[in-house]
């Protein structure tokens, strides 16, 4: 069985998503770069281990991320999952677990990279909005796209509404995703794209419920 760890900042409702899932792998450890993440609690709750590896104690972010990859691998993960891990890891660490490192984030790709994704799509007028999982690459959010999931921008929409609808789609196709990378469906192809051999296809995207 595969064995993943989860990194997160805060609230961590995608970790929460991931153990709820019952994922076919074993949930090595929830690690943190900020002690009151609030998420710690819910994993330590539910039986993970968790660890702490404070940004704060390093004057860099290459030492941080050196201390984080040598916490990360005393738990001998097969995949490291980033779930609102809100570090810029250094590309030696990227490099170092790649093919290996997942992460969600809240826009389709490439579009909207970085931050504030949903008031920039607001502000575009944009009709269409929603959330990717990927591998990462040291291009910030431009990894093989594993899945996608797409939402309408309703003409109401506010940042708050627009994030909740988004969010809820990151709760159903991370684990999906994680699932897949598990059960070994997911490979990347000489072109560095994604493919899932249950569907012999490219590229996988969910709809979501209000567009199909
Ligand atoms: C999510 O929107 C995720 O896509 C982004 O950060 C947020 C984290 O939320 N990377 P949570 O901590 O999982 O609740």
């Amino acid at each position: 069985m595969k064995s993943i760890v989860i990194l997160i900042s805060g609230r961590g409702s995608n970790m929460q998503a991931l153990l709820k899932a019952k994922l076919p792998c074993r949930i090595a450890a929830v690690i943190s770069n900020k002690t009151d993440a609030e998420g710690l609690e819910f994993a330590r709750k539910h039986g993970i281990q968790t660890a702490v590896v404070s940004h704060r104690d390093y004057s860099d972010r290459a030492s941080f991320d050196a201390a984080l990859a040598q916490t990360i691998d005393g738990f001998q993960p097969d995949y490291v999952i980033l779930a609102g891990f809100m570090r810029i890891l250094t590309e030696g660490f990227v490099k170092r677990y790649y093919g290996k490192l997942v992460n969600i984030h809240p826009s389709l790709l490439p579009a909207y990279g970085g931050l504030d994704t949903h008031a920039r799509a607001l502000h575009d007028g944009v009709k269409i909005h929603g959330c990717t999982v990927h591998f990462v690459t040291p291009d910030l959010d431009h990894g093989p796209i594993i899945i996608q999931a797409a939402v309408p921008v309703l003409s109401h929409d506010t940042e708050k509404t627009l994030a909740a609808r988004v969010l809820n789609e990151e709760h159903r196709i991370y684990p999906q995703a994680i699932r897949w990378l598990c059960e070994n469906q997911i490979e990347l192809d000489a072109n560095g794209r994604v493919v899932l051999h249950r569907h012999k296809q490219s590229a996988h995207s969910l709809i979501s419920p209000g567009l199909e």
